[in-house]
């Protein structure tokens, strides 16, 4: 896979982490919903995988790439993982920083690009990346990257949109476009940019990166309800909060919109 084009990539809006980089914890926000509809499966599936694969170190270092405001990161702290993020918009970081400090909780936060990750190699037992991946310029150096400063025998934990017909109608067209349903702005995602999963998994074998396995995405309600709940949102008849409450996203088999997945480094490095 090449990173993407310059055309494709200047359709994607990166900068709503700038201009609205202090909302991430504003809960009547549409970043916030990542609280209540990512946070839940995503903090269970990387609690199950270390677990699993029982890392040796007595303090589990982990890397949260793209971090935002800090949604994810402020749970692995709380897992009880020395816990560095690193995003690119600084205002993101800002309110990352700040909301770490009222919850008493400590986080190192950089400023940097997965491109080009400012750690030495091997820094890190755990690496995450969650909803980043289909936003990079270029994903074959992330994941370079990624792999460079992971530890071998480290995990690498992320999730993704997959690049289907399913995920243009439903995360383009309903979520982003379609007025009738869209909550989100038009240009959060750009479909040409999500990633297939054996993309990613080739991606990962060449960077020395064993892939181990793949969990689908989907919401935890019919997708009639599901519908039913974004345009009450889309109207302005649920705040954000309300339509997270009965919105939550859980594990499926069908990895069609959204799939989560991880890879061990291998010690051959
Ligand atoms: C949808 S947010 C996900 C935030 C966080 N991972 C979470 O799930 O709570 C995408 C984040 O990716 C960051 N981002 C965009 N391009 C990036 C890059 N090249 N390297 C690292 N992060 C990037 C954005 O600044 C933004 O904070």
């Amino acid at each position: 896979m090449q990173k993407v084009s310059e055309e494709i990539y200047s359709q994607i809006n990166n900068d709503i982490y700038k201009t609205e980089g202090n909302r991430w914890w504003d809960e009547d926000f549409s970043l916030n919903l990542i609280k209540t509809l990512y946070n839940p499966f995503r903090v269970d599936y990387i609690k199950k995988t270390i677990e699993k694969l029982k890392i040796s170190s007595e303090v589990i270092n982990a890397l949260e790439v793209g971090c935002g405001g800090g949604i994810l990161s402020e749970e692995l702290a709380k897992l009880g993982l020395l816990t560095t993020g690193i995003d690119p918009s600084e205002q993101s970081l800002n309110s990352a920083i700040n909301h770490a400090k009222e919850s008493n909780l400590i986080i190192n936060y950089e400023k940097g690009a997965g491109e080009t990750l400012p750690f030495p190699n091997n820094s890190f037992d755990v690496i995450i990346c969650c909803d980043v991946l289909e936003h990079v310029r270029d994903l074959p150096k992330v994941i370079s990257e990624i792999s460079r400063v992971l530890k071998s025998g480290g995990i690498f934990i992320y999730d993704t949109f997959n690049r289907t017909f399913f995920s243009k109608i439903s995360a383009i067209k309903i979520l982003q476009e379609w007025k009738r349903w869209a909550i989100m702005p038009p240009d959060l995602h750009v479909w040409e940019m999500f990633i297939r999963p054996e993309e990613l998994r080739s991606l990962l074998k060449e960077n020395e990166l064993i892939w181990k396995e793949h969990h689908g995405i989907k919401p935890k309600i019919s997708y009639i309800k599901m519908l039913h709940y974004l345009h009450k949102r889309a109207i302005g008849e649920l705040t954000y909060v309300e339509f997270g409450k009965k919105f939550q996203m859980v594990e499926s088999d069908n990895t069609q919109m959204m799939y989560m997945g991880h890879a061990v480094k291998s010690f051959s490095l």
